[in-house]
C-alpha cells in the first residue's frame, strides 16, 4: 500500500540554524521558508537525490510543533511521510485494522498541495506517520 518515502520532517528550535546546517555543512539544496498556517508551522524544503528532508519551525500561538520541541529542546525527528496512491482507500484500510487516523480521519491539504492524514505514533513503533496521496 505504501509507496515511496517523500521525506522525513525535523522539528528545530532555530530554522536559521537549521538551514545553515543543512545548506553549509551538509552541502544539501536548502529551498525558501514557506510559512503554513494552516498547520502552524515555517517549512523548510531541503532536496536530496532520492527523497526530501522538511525542517519544521512553529509558527503561531498553537502550533503543534511547540510541545515536541519543548520535549526534544535541540529538536529530533517528528515524522515521516510515505506516498499512497488513493488516500481515502488507504485510510479506511488503515480504520479497519484498528490503527488510529488523527484528525477525525478527513484528509488536509499538506505543505506540497496534495492531500495528507496523520497516523497515530502508539500504532506505528512510535513514529508519527503522515500519508501522502500522489
Ligand atoms: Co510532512
Amino acid at each position: 500500500m505504501i509507496g515511496r518515502l517523500n521525506h522525513v520532517a525535523i522539528a528545530v528550535p532555530d530554522l536559521d540554524a537549521g538551514i545553515a546546517l543543512y545548506r553549509d555543512t551538509l552541502g544539501a539544496k536548502v529551498n525558501e521558508p514557506q510559512d503554513e498556517p494552516d498547520h502552524g508551522v515555517t517549512v523548510v524544503f531541503i532536496e536530496l537525490p532520492n527523497t526530501k528532508i522538511e525542517l519544521l519551525h512553529p509558527l503561531g500561538d498553537n502550533s503543534p510543533i511547540t510541545g515536541f520541541l519543548e520535549k526534544n529542546p535541540s529538536g529530533g525527528i517528528h515524522h515521516i511521510c510515505y506516498e499512497v496512491d488513493d488516500i481515502l482507500a488507504a485510510r479506511d484500510k488503515l480504520q479497519a485494522s484498528g490503527a488510529r487516523v488523527l484528525g477525525g480521519g478527513e484528509p488536509k491539504i499538506g505543505a506540497h498541495g496534495k492531500p495528507v492524514l496523520f497516523l497515530h505514533p502508539k500504532d506505528f513503533t512510535g513514529t508519527l506517520i503522515e500519508l501522502e496521496q500522489v
